[in-house]
């Protein structure tokens, strides 16, 4: 059981959930998460560096006899009604966001062998939709929720794998496991030191008293993201298979060196060998950046993030203009440590390191800068390391 403070969205959602099937329900919460270092390594088999923060997904629900699923939320207008039993191996366009929460019954059933229907309404108080993970918040949701009212008492690890098949079998991201581990192992005053080959994890502390977390949203619209984003899975793959062929057989591309790149630089096009680059360089930073958090070192841990952000940038390109100038802009404040993109990257959000008290002074200049420039005002938040996932209290 967790302790949550928001009052305001829980009555919300238990008065939209009478209205709607009438009754008590059980309720919910998953958080969402932000990257500090490790960007795009999840899936390259490499180490991450999620904070859970202290805002999610909430949920009310409860088990059906009747077979039917009815999926409402407070943030979208659509509300989804299925038979159980039409639910296949894959979302439908017209499921929409109810793709997500589908795509965890439908595997929660696979695995369990319990089919039974669920009314379920969900709210959430992510600062923005735009690169802090909602839709993992969303999954692990949904999965400890049936994990509880079923009793299933299934790992949290386990939870986390049912969440991410959900995003990359049934919603067809093919994203790696850092979301829905981040979401689904979150601790209090912790973050998460995730090695995504094993999976392997460990929570290494965050000092709120010498560190916070602003979250600077561009407000620009994450257009390309599922299709470059899918692209830059596939680069690195074709990456590594080369690299396989002409230096060494390592698992993961996130294994090879500077040098191997070096040695198969012949055999891959300028665009692969900078895609392996960030990979390969990123791995050093988040060694470092986690060296420099188990030693307290924000200033450098905030290196560690300018320098991400360069890479994510110039080699990766999955940066735009907003996110290089927001995060450009916030680097220019005395009070900053550190600053890049979070998430995949093409538009949303951005985070910077700041000096505790720091932030409405840290968001005028930001905001100042960046509207002269786009004509646009960034939203800005304060986000704190949350209580992780669990079943709400009372
Ligand atoms: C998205 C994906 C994650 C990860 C990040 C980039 O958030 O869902 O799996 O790849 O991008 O680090």
């Amino acid at each position: 059981m967790i302790d949550v403070p928001r009052s305001r969205l829980l009555d919300a959602l238990a008065e939209r959930f009478r209205a709607e099937f009438g009754g008590v329900p059980r309720r919910f919460f998953a958080p969402g998460r932000i990257n500090l270092v490790g960007a795009h390594l999840d899936y390259n088999g490499g180490d991450v560096l999620p904070m859970a923060v202290d805002r999610g997904i909430y949920a009310a629900a409860r088990l059906r006899s009747d077979g039917r699923i009815r999926l409402v939320s407070l943030d979208q207008e659509a509300e989804v009604e299925v038979d159980a039993a039409a639910v296949g191996a894959r979302t439908r366009p017209e499921w929409g966001w109810a793709g997500y929460p589908l795509g965890v019954w439908h595997g929660f059933q696979q695995r369990t062998g319990l089919g039974a229907g669920l009314e379920m309404v969900v709210a959430g108080d992510l600062p923005m939709a735009s690169g802090l993970s909602s839709s993992a918040a969303i999954e692990v949701v949904t999965a400890i929720a049936l994990d509880a009212l079923h009793d299933t008492r299934l790992e949290r690890q386990q939870l986390a794998l049912l969440a991410h098949r959900a995003e990359t079998g049934f919603v067809g991201l093919r994203c790696g496991i850092m979301d829905q581990f981040a979401s689904a192992l979150g601790r209090p005053g912790h973050v998460l030191w995730l090695h995504c080959a094993g999976p392997r994890w460990e929570h290494v502390p965050f000092d709120p008293k010498a560190c916070e977390v602003l979250v600077m949203d561009t407000r620009k619209t994450r257009r390309l993201a599922k299709t470059g984003f899918n692209e830059r899975v596939a680069q690195c793959a074709t990456a590594h298979e080369l690299l396989r062929m002409h230096v060494r057989d390592l698992p993961h591309l996130a294994l090879y060196t500077l040098d191997d790149l070096a040695l198969a630089r012949e055999a891959m096009d300028e665009v692969l060998f900078r895609r392996a680059r960030h990979v390969v360089t990123e791995m050093e930073r988040i060694r470092a950046g986690t060296a420099a958090l188990r030693h307290g070192d924000y200033k450098e841990l905030g290196r560690q993030l300018d320098a991400s952000h360069r890479s994510t940038a110039d080699d990766y390109e999955v940066s735009c203009a907003e996110l290089d100038a927001i995060t450009e802009a916030a680097r220019g404040h005395e009070a900053v440590y550190g600053a890049r993109l979070t998430g995949a990257g093409f538009g949303g959000c951005a985070i910077a390191l700041v000096r505790p008290g720091s932030s409405s002074s840290v968001g005028r200049e930001v905001a100042e800068r960046f509207a002269a420039r786009f004509g646009v005002v960034p939203g800005f938040d304060l986000l704190r390391v949350g209580a992780g996932p669990g079943e709400i209290a009372g």
